[in-house]
């Protein structure tokens, strides 16, 4: 994980959720503890790597995405490119290439 940037969500002295982004703008992990969820925190931490990703001109995010995650990144803007069937320890999985295009920051912002 060293060489990618890694962001971690943190409520008082607890880690409750952490994500994660390369130079290309894919999105290895994303993870939520069970008892902390749908308060907001996996639309935070995403927002935290878009900005981050923007502001380094990166064109677009990218991950594999669970059939379980799946509506979480269609509610951040994220569309699906293909459905993927990788094999797993000889059990084969059903998961979905998701992407979502960045515009470059406007002027008006810099
Ligand atoms: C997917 C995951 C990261 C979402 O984390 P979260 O903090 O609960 O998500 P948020 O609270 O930011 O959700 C934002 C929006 O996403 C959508 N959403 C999130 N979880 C959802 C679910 N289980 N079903 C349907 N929509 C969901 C909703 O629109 C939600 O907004 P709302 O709560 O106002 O309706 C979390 O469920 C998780 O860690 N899952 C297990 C690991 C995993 O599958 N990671 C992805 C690897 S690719």
């Amino acid at each position: 994980m060293s060489g990618r940037a890694t962001v971690v969500a943190v409520a008082g002295e607890e880690v409750v959720g952490f994500s994660d982004v390369d130079g290309d703008g894919y999105i290895d992990m994303l993870f939520v503890s069970p008892r902390h969820l749908r308060r907001g925190i996996a639309r935070t931490l995403l927002c935290f790597i878009e900005q981050r990703a923007r502001s380094a001109a990166t064109p677009e995010l990218t991950s594999d995405v669970s059939i379980a995650a799946r509506p979480f990144f269609e509610s951040v803007g994220f569309r699906v490119v293909r459905e993927q069937h990788p094999v797993k320890e000889g059990v084969e999985l059903t998961n979905y290439r998701m992407r979502k295009a960045l515009s470059p920051p406007s002027s008006a912002t810099l």
